[in-house]
């Protein structure tokens, strides 16, 4: 794993997308695994500046999103078709149809996920895959306990997942119990990783993602056996792992500019 610690929640946002555009430069058909969450809204932010500014593009692109929450249509206010629309979809250039994310209202949720998974395949795969990282050490909606070899599949929401996620809806009770979630196994067929924690509040799963045992109990553990994972922290994210000295030798901590 590279873990790389920022002085600032921003210069981490920028090094995110920066790896983001620099794959987008040098594989302009390069499929994206993407993510929602309070963490990935300024990533998006600055991808889109960098479109209208930089002019990347994602014309030859294709996206598939980590999960959609079941019962949800792709027009509900809360989906994550919808996050993905108004937070960037709608402000860059994919080609119509490019962007992939599960429907939450088939009839047939099971099949659904199947047929998800089966386009992840014949899309040749996720060559950039970017993740948050959950409370509770989920990657997508893969809640502690998930088979670490696991595909696309229909997962049960934990509480305290609901919880963290009241903030979208109405009221606690409107938010889904169930979810329809890349696997474990789904993602680590990525070729490259880009994982982003911020604040206090994942410090502790942070260090169990990268220095604890690979174990169900933390999905995202799964992480250390991949061979391309990037980890983007800001200071508050990475202080309590053990060996922070090791990464700021081998990665030196990016310092704000003096203004
Ligand atoms: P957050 O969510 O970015 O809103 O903290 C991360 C996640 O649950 O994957």
């Amino acid at each position: 794993m590279k873990v790389l610690i920022h002085e600032t929640r921003e210069t981490a946002t920028g090094c995110a997308a920066a790896l983001i555009a620099d794959r987008l430069a040098s594989e302009p058909d390069v499929v994206l695994g993407l993510a929602t969450g309070g963490t990935m809204e300024a990533v998006y932010a600055d991808l889109i500046a960098r479109h209208r500014d930089s002019g990347i593009s994602f014309a030859r692109a294709q996206s598939f999103n980590l999960d959609e929450y079941i019962g949800l249509s792709p027009d509900h206010p809360c989906s994550y078709w919808t996050y993905m629309r108004d937070k960037f979809f709608d402000q860059v250039d994919f080609a119509p149809g490019h962007t992939h994310l599960p429907r939450g209202d088939a009839p047939d949720p099971e099949a659904e996920a199947a047929r998800y998974e089966a386009a992840i395949v014949a899309a040749g795969d996720i060559g950039l895959q970017l993740l948050g990282l959950g409370a509770n050490g989920h990657i997508g909606f893969n809640e502690p306990t998930s088979s670490l070899s696991s595909l696309t599949r229909i997962k049960t929401l934990t509480r305290s997942t609901r919880a963290a996620n009241a903030r979208y809806f109405a009221s606690d009770d409107d938010v889904p119990r169930l979810a329809i979630t890349m696997g474990i196994g789904t993602i680590m067929r990525a070729q490259d990783i880009v994982l982003l924690a911020f604040g206090e509040a994942k410090a502790k799963v942070v260090a169990q993602m990268i220095e604890g045992p690979v174990t169900a109990a933390c999905p995202a553990s799964i992480l250390q056996m991949h061979r391309k994972v990037t980890v983007v922290l800001d200071e508050a994210a990475a202080s309590a792992l053990a060996l922070r000295d090791y990464y700021e030798l081998v990665h030196p901590r990016v310092v704000e500019p003096a203004s």
